[in-house]
């Protein structure tokens, strides 16, 4: 069994959060840390979607196929079923803090924090003109440096 699970969370599950899954799965691979991961929006109008066809296309730019990832929202039990959730920006954290049942015991964290940014947030790119380029480089730094961490004893 992991010792650790990762849920990486936005407002949608089609952009930002299955982008950063698949980078952490990237980076715990590469760091031969078991782990399980997932990825959920704290909206639920993309459920059952696949990535946005710029994420798809940015992930296997790469080397990742995300084409199989479908979005579901954010549920009361994965505050018990994960050791870490992981929001893109603060909005996204909020809504979790307010979510989360009393005495569940994941650790809630902003993704840039983990790439030494704290506060700063991975900006949604959904109406922008940007190809997610920024979008990938902020959340794979920011998924090396979590699975760094995790190695390392804890984040
Ligand atoms: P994400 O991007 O939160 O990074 O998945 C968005 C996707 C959809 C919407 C907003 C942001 N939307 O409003 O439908």
């Amino acid at each position: 069994m992991s010792k650790f699970s990762v849920l990486f969370v936005c407002l949608g599950n089609i952009c930002r959060s299955p982008l950063a899954e698949a980078a952490f799965r990237l980076e715990a691979e590469r760091l031969g840390l078991a782990v399980e991961v997932d990825s959920a929006g704290t909206g639920g109008w993309h459920q059952g979607d696949p990535p946005d066809p710029r994420a798809r296309a940015v992930a296997r730019r790469n080397g990742v196929d995300i084409g199989g990832y479908r979005a579901r929202q954010v549920r009361e039990d994965d505050f018990v079923r994960f050791t870490h959730i992981v929001a893109m920006d603060g909005d996204n954290l909020a809504n979790l803090e307010r979510l989360r049942p009393p005495g569940a015991p994941a650790e809630l964290s902003l993704m840039l924090a983990h790439a030494g940014r704290p506060g700063a947030p991975v900006e949604d790119p959904y109406y922008g003109g940007d190809d997610f380029g920024v979008t990938w480089a902020d959340v794979h730094a920011a998924a090396r440096g979590l699975a760094q961490a995790l190695r390392d004893g804890g984040a």
